[in-house]
């Protein structure tokens, strides 16, 4: 049923009067090939792609967005592809965190100075995701995602390697002397054969599991292997389904409400899923206007068990576990704590687009009476350490560390870590405490994933493969161990970690949920006063405009004139 007609089109505005604008639109379209009967009264679709010939995560991207512009053409659409920053992973530094909200507000921007009636957003690799859904969430005009889908899996000598997490592991061992420099050639070779993002648990697995579970894309299509026909039919048929979606006037606000988060944060704790997902999904709900905090991660995290048995915290990977009956079974095991009367893009409920989905293979996605991990993976910790929260994913640690003290080694950067980590002076054992700060929002820039900290090479030999680590920086989602991130405030604003000294003892209790420095308060404060805030990393540019702006890790690390409300009003023609 259409509410809307083709004089209500926000493009009309562009196209449809009279007057002298409109007629440079009209004539720049016929410039462009496009007939008046191929487009004028259609739906304009911008499809938002961060294709990149610097992203392997995306490379098939470039085709996908012609499928997609196949699916909008065959429903009546006109589609137009709008490229916009890739945020790659491996190449982008320092982090591409630091560009996150870039992308986001070049999302929105895009969306609102063109003619668009409605979105589809193309992503995948880590940070693209929420940027993109959180520009889209600001702009609120009908939208949807096109996950761009796991790579297939790694391939060494017939095991298979998951992306990161095996990385970490085999370079420990090349550490170590387990493995040599061909194993290692080898390696490289055969941990990413396909286009997609990593298949591993990560940020990217986690981040476009938790678009769907949101409702913002179509059923099933955040476990789609990117090298899959089947990715290529579903970017087909989002294209169909945006158009209905722009007569419908189905919008993120109607779709994107407190029970769809609290979906999501359920979804990223049942496959034990990133660390990060916690910065994103308040971050995104922030600009939905939904009310989602740290506690809530913790209080779902307490009823929700990791089913999805998949690296880092699990065995498998994303190839399995699409074939296992991917999100759509896992959700439907999850059913008991999802809200399935919720509106989903599809225009069908929660409850209707996963209903019935079977799970082929049991120990890949578990039943709820035969977890991975008994509780969600992740645990909110807070003491006078970190006063306004810090992270743990307890779920892929070694259980040694869920309570434990130990004296604290500090760190007070990257490079100072990496300087000094394997010094044979330093006091370190395996109860020691590694601190590593200046690696926040601010003072990373950027909160770079520095948060799995090394560990001495000395101490791997002797078979040592966790300690407990802590920092206000985060950790990859493929990454895994006892560390303690997004401790909070940041230490480059003078939170508690900046005062922190060798041989203090710290405490982890992650059943009390309380990290603290056995410091008292008048100690804390004496520090406090002898210290002195480091050097902002820019002096202009966008550098400068983040530092200005950007918020802390509990509040989603969004820009401060991003977030909040205010009016915009529609672009009118000069
Ligand atoms: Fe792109 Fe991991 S590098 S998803
Ligand atoms: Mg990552």
């Amino acid at each position: 049923m259409n509410v809307k007609k083709p004089a209500d089109l926000r493009s009309h505005a562009w196209y449809g009067d009279e007057g002298l604008r409109a007629f440079g639109h009209r004539s720049r379209t016929r410039q462009m090939g496009i007939g008046a009967e191929e487009h004028l009264g259609k739906p304009v679709i911008g499809i938002v792609n961060t294709w990149s010939e610097i992203n392997p995560c995306h490379t098939h991207l470039r085709q996908r967005a012609e499928e997609v512009k196949r699916g909008v053409w065959q429903a009546g659409g006109y589609p137009v592809e709008l490229p916009a920053i890739s945020l790659s992973e491996p190449f982008q530094k320092p982090s591409t965190m630091l560009y996150r909200n870039l992308l986001a507000m070049e999302t929105e921007e895009l969306l609102r100075s063109y003619p668009i009636d409605g979105a589809v957003l193309m992503g995948g690799c880590d940070k693209t995701t929420p940027a993109l859904l959180m520009g889209a969430a600001s702009m609120d005009i009908p939208a949807i995602f096109v996950p761009a889908g796991p790579m297939l899996r790694g391939n060494w000598r017939g095991t298979t390697l998951g992306s990161g997490s095996d990385v970490w592991k085999f370079w420990a061992d090349k550490r170590a002397g387990v493995i040599g420099e061909q194993e290692w050639a080898e390696i490289e070779e055969g941990i990413a054969r396909s286009p997609g993002h990593c298949m591993t648990m990560g940020t990217a697995s986690t981040m476009t599991s938790a678009a769907e579970a949101l409702g913002m894309t179509l059923p099933g299509a955040a476990s789609i292997l990117a090298a899959d026909s089947a990715h290529a039919r579903m970017a087909a048929a989002t294209g169909i389904r945006i158009v209905e979606m722009v007569w419908n006037d189905r919008k993120p606000s109607q779709i994107l409400d407190e029970r769809a988060y609290l979906d999501a944060v359920a979804t990223v704790l049942a496959l034990g899923g990133s660390t990060n997902a916690v910065i994103h999904l308040i971050a995104m709900a922030r600009r939905s206007k939904a009310k989602l905090t740290l506690d809530d991660f913790d209080a779902v995290s307490r009823k929700v068990p990791v089913l999805a048995n998949v690296r880092p915290t699990g065995a498998y990977l994303m190839e399995d576990f699409y074939y296992a009956g991917g999100l759509r079974a896992l959700l439907w095991q999850l059913r008991e704590v999802l809200h399935l009367d919720r509106l989903t893009a599809t225009g069908h409920t929660f409850g209707e687009v996963i209903e019935g989905a079977e799970v082929h293979d049991a120990d890949v996605i578990r039943p709820l009476d035969k977890p991975v991990w008994p509780e969600g993976g992740v645990a909110i910790l807070r003491g006078n350490l970190a006063p306004n929260g810090a992270v743990i994913k307890h779920a892929a640690m070694d259980a040694r560390f869920l309570q434990h003290t130990g004296p604290a080694v500090v760190f007070d950067n990257y490079k100072d870590l990496q300087a000094r980590i394997n010094d044979e002076s330093l006091p370190i054992t395996p109860d020691t405490v590694l601190v590593l700060r200046g690696t926040g929002p601010k003072g990373g820039p950027g909160m770079p994933e520095y948060g799995m900290l090394p560990i001495p090479d000395r101490l791997l030999k002797q078979g040592v493969r966790d300690m407990l680590r802590l920092s206000d920086a985060r950790m990859s989602g493929t990454s895994y161990g006892a560390c303690v991130l997004h401790i909070s405030p940041e230490s480059h604003i003078g939170g508690p970690l900046a005062f922190v000294r060798d041989g203090d003892r710290i405490t982890l209790d992650v059943a009390a949920r309380r990290l603290d420095v056995d410091l008292s308060d008048e100690e804390l404060e004496r520090r406090r006063a002898e210290w002195t805030a480091p050097a902002p990393a820019y002096g202009r540019g966008y550098g400068a405009l983040y530092l200005e702006h950007i918020g802390q890790a509990e509040d989603g690390c969004d820009f401060d004139f991003l977030a909040r409300e205010g009016v915009v009003a529609e672009p009118e023609s000069r």
